[in-house]
């Protein structure tokens, strides 16, 4: 049993307020995860505390003290605000993991502003719609990444300022673009941090769907309240621990757990800002003695890959805790972690909607490899019936996960969507999105997708967005997009395309198509495979049917064709 007691009596006696009272907050406080991150922490006596480690590219390291990150936040705070910027504005975050992007975070936040976090390897075309939709007032970002804000800068009227953290002076800044550094600013100790409530946004999380564009995902500052008891009790965080959670700040588990989590609590945290390869990784474990350890399916497969030789070059007996979160966790990982680190890798669901842990492996509890586990407690999460909406009682029976809205760090609203937010909730339920069974203890079993959303290493990624990338190259005529099965990424994206008159099937044309896709959108939404095919499959109507294509990828019976042929 772990310090924070069982699972069964956690979930007897829970209350939400809990957590409020850990964090002294009362219900119409002012609310602020800027100030509970940094301000709190040093006022508690834990100024001087380590809070975060820092790796990057060529090896040097970095050391924060709270005090430290309560200061630099104060400063890119208030430089911020200097700007002009003000509260609810949206300021995007568009960096690589290096210090600026985490105490920028916070500093955003300090003024009331919101956050808009964009994975640093999204291209131009990504990044235009997010900025649009959001009418992103600045850019916070580095040197290497000004030029993709170029392309698109006179598209966006509304962004007023591109903020480069690491300007060198070597060639001139253009118009709206203003170079700021962490270390020259004079220091901020004194700030007036913006009085934000429970309900004022915080965070701006863009997510893909199967149609249109990506939907702007709005928190609010109230989500700490769930960020900071599930990290507390999911991820077990102590005092004394060395917390490493690999997410990118770019996407919610990097924001959730990658910072407001963690910092929340006063624990020490290290970021690496350096690609994937299994020795530096465990390298990284054993030099900082890493003792709660926060990944994804797909990096734990990569390292299982790697096999179990790197492994017993490291002294990596400091892991006290493993959990996992994004995509399906296969029984042979958890029991492959558990013979080489001594330790399962514990399996969490969630999504960017949900903003903290729905589903989780409770420390304690007996692990079932292969299921998510059970739901938080204060979570009622059922499966409903496809057709009625109504719970399934019967065991193993699989249907549509659906959870009774109420839980702090639900989203808010999809940014300017009404009609798609609406769209999620059902009967009551909540409806993620995907399918799964619960077994007679109440261990949750995922199925898959209720969409054609393809989850690649843990990134969504939407077939929509990729097919009209596609169809924006010279060459292409038509396309469809679907996954197609991966050993270690479980899906990737694979895409089917016709080609213009003029143009001629080639490994060198495949080429180009996949470059022109990661130049525009990211490497992640890169098609791995291009198949030149003559005709798509379409409907009467002329709607391309990806179901057909998905199906024949994964060697599925097509079934009745007729249905499918129909338009939905
Ligand atoms: C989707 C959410 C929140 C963390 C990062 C992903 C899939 C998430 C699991 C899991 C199987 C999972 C779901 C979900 N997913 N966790 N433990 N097992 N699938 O956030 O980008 O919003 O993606 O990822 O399909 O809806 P996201």
């Amino acid at each position: 049993m772990s310090h924070i007691g069982s699972y069964e009596e956690r979930v007897k006696e829970f209350d939400w307020s809990l957590s409020e009272t850990e964090l002294d907050y009362k219900d119409g406080d002012v609310l602020n995860i800027g100030w509970y991150c940094t301000d709190r922490i040093c006022k508690m006596g834990k100024a001087d505390k380590t809070a975060l480690i820092w790796e990057g590219l060529g090896g040097q390291e970095k050391r924060y003290t709270y005090n430290d990150i309560r200061v630099a936040s104060n400063t890119i705070g208030s430089f911020l605000r200097g700007l002009g910027i003000k509260n609810e504005d949206r300021v995007c975050l568009f960096m690589d993991k290096i210090p600026e992007l985490y105490f920028g975070f916070l500093g955003i936040l300090k003024i009331g502003a919101i956050a808009q976090p964009l994975f640093s390897a999204f291209g131009d075309e990504s990044l235009l719609v997010r900025l649009s939709n959001a009418e992103t007032t600045a850019i916070v970002t580095q040197r290497k990444h000004v030029s993709k804000v170029r392309k698109i800068i006179d598209q966006m009227p509304y962004v007023k300022h591109v903020i480069v953290v690491d300007y060198d002076g070597k060639k001139p800044l253009r118009e709206r673009e203003i170079a700021f550094s962490l270390e020259e600013a004079a220091p901020v100790d004194e700030f007036e941090i913006y009085p934000t409530k429970a309900e004022s946004p915080s965070v701006l999380h863009y997510t893909s769907g199967t149609t249109g564009q990506p939907k702007g995902v709005k928190h609010v500052h109230y989500s700490l309240i769930s960020q900071y008891l599930t990290a507390k009790w999911v991820l077990d965080l102590q005092e004394d621990d060395i917390y490493w959670c690999t997410a990118d700040p770019g996407w919610v588990t990097g924001t959730s757990y990658g910072i407001i989590g963690a910092f929340s609590l006063g624990v020490t945290q290290c970021v690496m800002d350096v690609g994937f390869s299994a020795e530096a990784w465990y390298k990284f474990i054993e030099k900082h003695k890493v003792t709660v350890w926060y990944s994804a399916p797909t990096a734990i497969r990569s390292l299982m890959k790697c096999g179990d030789e790197p492994v017993k070059k490291y002294d990596l007996s400091c892991l006290r805790h493993l959990a996992s979160v994004g995509e399906p966790l296969n029984a042979e990982a958890v029991i492959w972690s558990e013979r080489v680190f001594g330790k399962a890798f514990l399996d969490t669901y969630w999504q960017t909607e949900t903003g903290s842990m729905m589903i989780t492996n409770f420390p304690g509890m007996k692990i079932k490899p292969g299921s998510m586990g059970k739901a938080f407690p204060g979570i009622t999460a059922v499966v409903l019936d496809t057709e009625t909406y109504e719970p399934i009682t019967e065991p193993g029976k699989v249907g549509l996960i659906g959870f009774k809205p109420g839980w702090p760090a639900m989203m808010r609203e999809y940014w300017r969507n009404e009609e798609t937010y609406k769209s999620k909730f059902i009967n009551g339920w909540y409806i993620p999105g995907d399918r799964s069974s619960i077994d007679n203890e109440g261990y949750f079993w995922f199925t898959g997708r209720d969409d054609d959303v393809i989850n690649t290493g843990g990134h969504l990624v939407s077939p929509f967005e990729v097919e009209s990338a596609l169809l924006e190259h010279e060459a292409v005529a038509e396309s469809a997009v679907v996954a197609k099965p991966d050993e270690v990424n479980m899906e990737v994206v694979k895409a089917f395309v016709t080609l213009n008159a003029g143009f001629e099937a080639s490994t060198d044309l495949e080429l180009k198509i996949m470059n022109f896709i990661r130049k525009k959108l990211s490497p992640l939404a890169m098609p791995q495979e291009i198949e030149y095919v003559n005709t798509l499959p379409k409907t009467r109507s002329g709607k391309i049917m990806r179901r057909l294509l998905h199906a024949k990828e994964w060697g599925e019976e097509i079934g009745d064709t007729s249905t499918l042929e129909d338009d939905e």
